[in-house]
Formats: structure tokens, C-alpha cells, sequence
């Protein structure tokens, strides 16, 4: 079989054992306390949840997270979900485009993205950390990239009976890219997080926007294991780091590191709490593909309008005028998250 048409499988299979994946992990979101303002002297109106990103004002702080690409399935699924990111203004990235370098039929699955949202929308490009500099530049043109996310999936590969067993000189290459590429590169996990000496190499390597993509949402040692049956790495399906925590230990990295938060973000208090914490910006994945997948492009598009309700709602309650006083409001850790924080 060709190595694209693995890779096609592959994306495919992703999907659908996504979507049958059980196995709860805890993004720790829920040990962080925010405080209700009964008397916030603010009107639904006044709020703004404009953020800048990549350069550009915003009407909200969320993003649509890098999932799919590379076939005509795939295509079906750009195609939704860049109308919603499209119809609320938010950045979209796409799915690994390590497939677009070999094969050029694919690149239709992956323009859309940017034929839906036009010239005014944010679209981000991925690869993962062994990308060339020219791989990264052919990868970005094929859909105008706003940006390129370079993403970290060590566990993924290894747990992946066809995957990657090599990670050595991957911080070097990292750093060739930030240098070689004009547009802003983030570096981005899958759901096992950042640690910050991770966030910290990177930094020092010229990064300035990691997504922290942590523990407690989608799960790519469980998804892998699907693939082939299931449960020879069940006893690991709760390895990595939760998503609260991930952005508390990275957000003083440097003072101009922006960070992403996002794995196991469902609901409008994920996002709230992340801003809280420190992020610059949401990533949405999952929970955004199965709405989309389970019920249909009307309910994904409605999940997402509540969110943003929901947001607003919750700054009025903490009394937050904008996405900068949430940065001010007071807030407590408790249980496993006030023990592990260090
Ligand atoms: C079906 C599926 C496919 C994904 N494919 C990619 C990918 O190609 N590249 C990537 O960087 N992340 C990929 N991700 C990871 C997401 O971008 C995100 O980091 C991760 O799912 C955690 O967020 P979530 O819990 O909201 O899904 C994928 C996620 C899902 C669910």
C-alpha cells in the first residue's frame, strides 16, 4: 500500500475511533475556583471578547484546533467546519498536511479551508517537528497559511504500530523554522501537554505561541490502540499533563510567549478559566468534530454560539469588561491541581 494511502486510512480512522473513545481523563479545569460578582456594574453590551492574534484583531478568543485533511471525507469536514469559523470570524487550522507533500490530489481537502473563509480569515497550516523549511514554506502556500502549527506527538507515534520511532534533533529543526519562516509558528502538542521545559526550549529556540494541548479531552494512545483492537496500552490511557495545569506552569515562560490553551475544552467555563489562567487564546477540537459528526452542522455552529454566549454571560459575572480584566480576576486552586502546581 502507498504510504499516502496509509496515511488516508489513517485520517479516517482518527475520526472514528475519536468518536468511539471512552476513557475519561481530567483536564483539572474543575480545581480552579472563580469567584461570582453579583454586582459586576456592567451591561451584556459592554462586553468584548475581541483578543489580537497573530496580528490581527478578532471577535473571540477561540480557534478552531488542526484535526483533518487529505481526502475527500476529510474535505466533507473542512468544508463545515470552516463555515462556522468562517461565520464567527475565528481562526481555523488545518489537519496534517505531511500528506500534501506527497500527494497532490489531496490539496483540494485542505484549500477549502481557505476558499470558505476568504482572504480576511485566519487559516494555520501542520506539520509535524521533522518539516523542512521548504516543506513548511509548500505546505503554507498551498492554502495562504496565516500562520503554521508544528505539532509534538511522541506518544502518539510510539502507541501508532506504523509510527514514528525517531524524536532526536527535533528542537534544532524547530528552531530552523522559526528562522526560515516569515509567519508566526506554533508549536503545539496533541493532548498529553507541555511541560515547562519544554516551553522553555522552545522559547529559547525562537517560539513565541505554544499550544499547550493537554491531558483531559481527546486521547491519542487510546485512539491509536482502537485502531489495532484495543487495550495493549490501556494501562496508559491517563499518561500526560492536564490542561490547567499545563498553562499555569507555561504561562511565565517569557514575556512574549502567547499561549494557546486547549485539550478537553467543552464548555464556556473552560474557556473563561483558561483566559483566567493566562491564555491568549482557545483551542476547540474535539468537541467541536463530534457535534459536528454526531448531530449534524446546525448543532455544531449552535455549540459554538452558546460558547460564546456563555462567555459573555460568565465575563458579565466576574465582572470583566474585556478578555484583559479576566486576567485580573481572583481566583483558587484546589485539590489535585493546588498539589501539583509548583
Ligand atoms: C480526529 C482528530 C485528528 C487530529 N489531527 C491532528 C493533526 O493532524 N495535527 C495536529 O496537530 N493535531 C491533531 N489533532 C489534535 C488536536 O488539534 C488537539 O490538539 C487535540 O485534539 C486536543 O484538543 P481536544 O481535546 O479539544 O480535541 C487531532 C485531533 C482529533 C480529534
Amino acid at each position: 500500500m502507498r504510504e499516502s494511502n496509509i496515511r488516508e486510512d489513517r485520517k479516517k480512522e482518527h475520526i472514528e475511533h475519536y468518536l468511539g473513545s471512552t476513557y475519561k481523563n481530567d483536564t483539572l479545569f474543575e480545581d480552579v475556583y472563580v469567584e461570582h460578582n453579583s454586582l459586576a456594574e456592567l451591561d451584556l453590551d459592554d462586553i468584548d471578547t475581541s483578543v489580537d492574534f497573530l496580528g490581527r484583531t478578532i471577535r473571540y478568543p477561540i480557534m478552531i484546533n488542526a484535526m483533518t485533511g487529505g481526502t475527500e471525507f476529510s474535505r466533507e469536514i473542512n468544508r463545515e467546519l470552516s463555515k462556522i469559523a468562517g461565520k464567527y470570524d475565528i481562526p481555523m487550522a488545518v489537519g496534517s498536511q505531511t500528506i500534501a507533500l506527497a500527494n497532490e490530489d489531496s490539496h483540494s481537502s485542505f484549500e477549502i479551508v481557505r476558499e470558505i473563509m476568504g482572504d480576511d480569515g485566519i487559516v494555520l497550516s501542520n506539520l509535524n517537528g521533522h518539516a523542512t523549511v521548504k516543506e513548511v514554506q509548500y505546505a503554507m502556500d498551498i492554502i495562504e497559511a496565516d500562520g503554521v502549527q508544528i505539532h509534538l506527538n511522541p506518544a502518539q507515534e510510539l502507541a501508532m504500530k506504523e509510527g514514528d520511532r525517531q524524536f532526536k534533533g527535533i528542537l534544532s529543526n524547530i528552531g530552523d523554522i522559526a528562522d526560515g519562516i516569515e509567519k508566526p509558528v506554533i508549536v503545539k502538542e496533541v493532548g498529553f501537554g507541555i511541560s515547562p521545559d519544554v516551553a522553555r526550549r522552545l522559547y529559547d529556540v525562537g517560539i513565541r505561541h505554544i499550544d499547550i494541548s493537554g491531558k483531559g479531552g481527546t486521547n491519542f494512545i487510546e485512539i491509536e490502540d482502537r485502531r489495532y483492537g484495543g487495550s495493549g496500552f490501556s494501562d496508559i490511557y491517563s499518561w500526560g499533563i492536564p490542561t490547567a495545569l499545563s498553562l499555569i506552569e507555561c504561562r511565565n515562560i517569557g514575556r512574549h510567549l502567547k499561549l494557546i490553551s486547549s485539550g478537553g475544552i467543552r464548555t464556556s467555563l473552560d474557556i473563561l478559566k483558561s483566559l483566567i489562567l493566562g491564555a491568549d487564546m482557545v483551542g476547540i477540537g474535539g468537541m467541536i468534530l463530534r457535534k459536528l459528526m454526531e448531530d449534524g452542522p446546525e448543532a455544531a455552529d449552535t455549540y459554538l454560539g452558546d460558547l460564546i454566549y456563555k462567555l459573555k454571560m460568565l465575563m458579565v459575572l466576574t465582572g470583566s469588561r474585556n478578555i484583559g480584566e479576566l486576567r485580573e480576576v481572583p481566583y483558587r486552586l484546589k485539590g489535585d491541581l493546588r498539589d501539583l502546581v509548583r
